[in-house]
């Protein structure tokens, strides 16, 4: 079954607080047109903001990749304010921006004179309870471009693999390249392998996920043995847990692994994901 998503009862667009049907942009916006923008998903709980400077530093990181001439620091206020205007100051929710390179007539080439678009809105989220929860989750070919490290709004190849999943009733998608696995379709993925903690380095075959970068911070501080490497379908075998990761996901079970028909993983243990989702929600709700 998919799950129905209200609209935000506003949104931010180019300054103005808008009703969403009354939020309109040109369709010679290059983001309508193009693709051609970056998003960025930040969460809240209970109100409080959790690593939105790593945030709004991967936004900034991405709109340069992309020769986008936008402070994604002054964007700050504006969440805050799209928090408050949404009566989310106290609830655990989530901000999505979102910056184009605005409207032209259309080119390949960079438009000199284009002023960005950018479009914001607060929505809550359920946080609460992700532990008690567990994914059944495919695998497909991770048919992305050659920069996964820039969270681009062109997201074709992503929602098509989690299409694929929810329609047959999974809840994710993996993405292999050549037998390799690389992220999930909107979350990264952990493997534990014979006692370690196994995850696609960073570089251009992933994005940097920033609950990544907190899993493996908490690992290392629980003395986890961590390794920043890939693992292949056919590693599978020797794997004991599956999670994956994600700024709503948070840390996600894994219970078994379908490819081509075929379950090719069935969780062995649990022990490891507990203890991170034990210390995930200390850190991210600070008791
Ligand atoms: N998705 N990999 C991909 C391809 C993603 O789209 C996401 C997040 C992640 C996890 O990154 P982070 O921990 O920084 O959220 C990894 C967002 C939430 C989305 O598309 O809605």
């Amino acid at each position: 079954m998919k799950a129905e998503k209200p609209y935000p009862k506003e949104v931010y667009l180019n300054g103005s607080w808008l009703k969403p049907e009354k939020a309109q942009i040109s369709v010679f916006d290059r983001g309508f047109m193009l693709g051609d923008g970056i998003y960025e998903v930040s969460p809240f709980y209970k109100g409080k903001d959790f690593k939105l400077k790593e945030h709004l530093q991967r936004l900034q990181y991405c709109l340069d990749e992309i020769s986008l001439d936008f402070d994604a620091f002054s964007l700050e206020e504006v969440i805050y304010e799209a928090i408050e205007r949404a009566k989310l100051s106290t609830e655990d929710c989530a901000v999505y921006m979102q910056v184009t390179r605005g409207v032209a007539p259309r080119t390949h080439y960079y438009p000199e004179d284009a002023r960005p678009t950018v479009l914001l809105y607060a929505y809550p989220v359920k946080l609460e309870g992700f532990e008690e929860k567990s994914w059944k989750v495919s695998v497909t070919k991770d048919l992305r471009w050659h920069r996964c490290d820039i969270k681009s709004i062109s997201l074709l190849a992503n929602i098509r693999a989690n299409e694929e999943a929810i329609s047959n009733g999974f809840n994710e998608n993996l993405l292999i390249r050549n037998g390799w696995f690389t992220e999930g379709s909107h979350s990264s993925i952990f493997f534990v392998k014979q006692g370690t903690l196994f995850t696609h380095p960073e570089g251009h075959n992933i994005l940097s996920g920033i609950t990544r970068q907190v899993v493996l911070d908490l690992a290392r501080d629980l003395d986890l043995k961590v390794k920043e490497e890939r693992v292949h379908l056919d590693e599978l075998v020797e794997v004991e847990e599956v999670f994956l990761t994600g700024t709503t996901t948070q840390i996600m079970k894994v219970d078994s692994i379908t490819y081509k028909d075929k379950k090719v993983f069935t969780a062995k243990k649990d022990e490891i994901t507990r203890k991170l989702q034990e210390v995930f929600v200390k850190e991210t709700r600070g008791e």
